[in-house]
């Protein structure tokens, strides 16, 4: 596991000398609103505990040198010669975001990142904002005081959609910096404004199982850029700046296309799960959890079926989990690979566990990793160790 100590200790054997702090950014788990958030709808992610830490240290000179406890060697840049396309691998989300806070009209001092990650990759759980969101952090605390959040999720973004290439919305970035402990982020991906929901199922008695299905979910795989394209076109075709201005799927008859008219009402009826998620955490947060739990297996079959991003291991997983006792469950982020998030009663915890890992083993799949999900903090600078 991570810890701030381990991140200096990193960077010590990688670089020798001292760290002049260490960074924390969190990955994410969505509770509702998938594939939303470039429509300009609502998103309600919250953090993790698991995230990525960097400890760092500005250098007299313009490069930018990284290192990663998962790779050998260093990757070193000039800060001054970034483009789009130069840096490729790990480091480019890095690279990125020192190239989007120049390109922000920040200061971006010469600095070593020792990175390490406990977020599984390619499960779905954003540890690639997560990175981007520790390095501008970092970057803009040892340059000088501490920068505007909203700013920070927007140049992180950027970093991912104009410098990785990856055209990926503004939640995971904003869920990493945003996020509070006990609480999930609604965010209004129109307004960008955004709000802290109470959210504890643990007083509830009831559990957040994240299910890692183990097949690796990769952004840059084509698909993701294809579902933002048909929901452009959808929106295009009944005369909206985007799908986030549609309310009732009634309008949705206008589309000819019955592929462009299920990728629209699978967007609007998850708009409209966000605010139902929202209204029973806020008005009745004791009855919230049967009523949360529906509401993901809904969004499930509409990203199944809709939407068509689900994949086979996801599918099993929330058969396995439903047909165990779990409250709900639906495939998390965006698609085609990654994790299942299965809202349980504490006492079916271990069943619904159980359950899934036989259905895993009954078809030969490599067993699936569950994980903790508690709602947790957004980025911070950790403690001095
Ligand atoms: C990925 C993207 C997000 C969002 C989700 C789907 O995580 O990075 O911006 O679009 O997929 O909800």
């Amino acid at each position: 596991m991570t810890s701030p100590a381990g991140a200096r200790e990193l960077f010590r054997s990688r670089f020798g000398g001292t760290a002049d702090g260490v960074w924390f950014a969190p990955g994410r788990v969505n509770l509702m609103g998938e594939h939303t958030d470039y429509n300009e709808g609502y998103v309600l992610p919250f953090a993790l505990g698991q995230g990525i830490v960097a400890a760092a240290a500005r250098r007299a000179d313009r490069r930018l040198v990284l290192c990663s406890a998962r790779e050998p060697g260093q990757v070193e840049v000039d800060l001054d010669r970034l483009a789009p396309g130069g840096v490729t691998g790990w480091a480019a989300y890095p690279a990125g975001v020192a190239w989007a806070l120049a390109a922000a009209g920040h200061e971006v001092p010469g600095a070593a990142l020792a990175i390490d990650s406990g977020v599984p990759a390619g499960a779905g759980l954003s540890s690639s904002a997560a990175l981007e969101c520790v390095t501008a952090l970092a970057l803009t605390e040892l340059a000088g005081p501490a920068r505007d959040r909203r700013e920070l999720a927007a140049i992180a973004r950027r970093a991912e959609n104009d410098f990785v290439g990856v055209p990926s919305g503004i939640m995971d970035q904003s869920a990493s910096l945003l996020s509070q402990r006990g609480h999930a982020l609604l965010l209004d991906c129109r307004s960008l404004e955004s709000s802290q929901v109470p959210f504890d199922p643990a007083a509830s008695r009831a559990r957040l199982l994240l299910i890692n299905t183990r097949v690796r979910h990769e952004l840059t795989a084509g698909e993701y850029g294809r579902r933002r394209a048909e929901c452009a076109r959808a929106a295009g075709l009944l005369g909206v700046p985007s799908l986030r201005y549609l309310t009732d799927t009634a309008e949705l008859d206008r589309i000819d296309d019955p592929v462009l008219r299920r990728r629209a009402r699978h967007v609007v009826t998850d708009d409209q799960r966000v605010l139902e998620v929202v209204g029973w955490l806020t008005s009745a947060p004791g009855d919230a959890y049967p009523e949360i739990g529906r509401l993901l297996t809904q969004a499930h079959l509409s990203l199944r079926d809709d939407f068509e991003i689900s994949w086979p291991e996801a599918d099993v997983a929330v058969e396995a989990a439903l047909a165990a006792g779990a409250l709900g469950a639906r495939m998390i982020g965006g698609g085609f690979g990654g994790s299942v998030l299965a809202l349980v009663r504490e006492d079916a915890a271990d069943p619904v566990r159980a359950a899934v890992a036989d259905a895993f083993a009954r078809r030969s799949w490599t067993a699936p990793e569950f994980l903790a999900a508690a709602p947790s903090d957004g980025a911070r600078r950790a403690g001095l160790q």
